[in-house]
């Protein structure tokens, strides 16, 4: 039998890793929905997928996820610049369309893997648990929060399985669009400071680069996904490396690939909300998707940028360079 997986957002980073990992299994067909708005049909250049260009919670499309024309929703759809600051945008965006989304998928019993965020923990003490310390400091972060307390409560009520995964710094190809698009830079820091290098620039740190995060690579992202397709159990769980690594981390690692030491210009910090730790507590993700992280810091900066500096732009599991 033919699984058929609908990806809201799949023109995004994230999204069209999705859709080109899973068009590699055999037996697969992908829909993607996306409206556009901060993805980029260059990361769909060699997905060949049908792609529906139009708002996630569109008619239609809850129409047929209600009436189980999809085996799986795989939502990754949202505002994904943390810098906005619309309060009713964000909520309408990210919260209601995903509770249509629930709505639709309980009538047919359709299975939910959402994107969630580790904007729910905002600045709480690491390593961030699901359940503890989960105060965002933003809109955005309070909009994962809510979709993860909506998935709760449809599914202590309907039979359909949903599974949130709670990324963190998430880094890879396919990310290109978010440096490009309303002057606004919001990729990774991996791909910030290749750019930064690669335009003959000091790379620049906020005063002094020992803020630790979480990153995580996108084929263990993929991997997260995956696995949220055959979890047994519905619910939320953290989707990192499990481990924090500093700034300046990443600078060293980027100057042994470039094979270049790179001298840092450090800047005062402008904003006022930051998250200076973030650490993924795995117990839940064990529990929930029986999965784990397969790749370090130091393995998913040299493939990525190997893979930069071939050329390589859209999702990693195709080989394309578009200049
Ligand atoms: N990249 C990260 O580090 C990270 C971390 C935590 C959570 N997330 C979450 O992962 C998901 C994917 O993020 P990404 O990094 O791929 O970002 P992205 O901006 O590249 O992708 C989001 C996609 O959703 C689309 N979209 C936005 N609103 C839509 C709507 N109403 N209807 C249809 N499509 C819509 C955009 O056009 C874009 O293609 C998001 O939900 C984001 O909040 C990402």
């Amino acid at each position: 039998m033919t699984d058929h997986i609908l990806i809201t957002g799949g023109a995004g980073f994230i999204g069209a890793n999705l859709a080109a990992a899973l068009l590699k299994r055999s037996n697969t067909e992908v829909t993607i929905v996306d409206d556009f708005s901060s993805g980029d049909w260059k990361n769909l250049l060699h997905v060949d997928c049908m792609v529906r260009a139009t708002d996630c919670d569109n008619v239609a499309i809850l129409k047929d996820i209600a009436a189980g024309k999809y085996s799986a929703v795989m939502h990754q759809a949202a505002i994904t610049d943390t810098t906005i600051m619309d309060q009713r945008q964000m909520m309408e965006v990210n919260t209601n369309a995903f509770e249509d989304i629930l709505a639709a998928s309980a009538k047919s019993a359709t299975r939910v893997v959402y994107a969630s965020s580790a904007g729910t923990y905002g600045n709480s003490a690491a390593p961030n648990c699901i359940g503890l310390g989960e105060l965002p400091e933003n809109i955005y972060g309070f909009s994962k929060l809510a979709m993860d307390r909506i998935a709760k409560r449809w599914y202590l009520k309907h039979p359909a399985t949903i599974v949130g995964l709670r990324y963190f710094n998430v880094y890879g190809p396919g990310e290109h669009h978010k440096n490009e698009k309303d002057g606004n830079k919001t990729a990774s820091m991996i791909l910030q400071l290749y750019q930064q290098v690669k335009a003959g620039k000091t790379p620049r740190l906020f005063k002094y680069g020992e803020q630790r995060r979480d990153f995580v690579y996108i084929r263990d992202v993929i991997g997260a996904n995956l696995a949220g397709l055959n979890a047994k159990r519905s619910g939320v769980c953290n989707v990192g490396s499990g481990y924090a690594r500093t700034f300046n981390d990443i600078v060293e690692n980027l100057g042994k690939q470039l094979q270049t030491p790179l001298e840092v210009e450090f800047v005062d910090n402008p904003f006022p909300f930051y998250q200076m730790h973030t650490e993924a507590d795995l117990s839940d993700t064990q529990k929930v998707l029986n999965w784990q992280p397969q790749w370090s810091l130091e393995a998913g900066i040299e493939e990525y940028i190997q893979k930069l500096e071939q050329g390589h732009r859209g999702p990693v599991e195709v080989m394309c360079a578009i200049s």
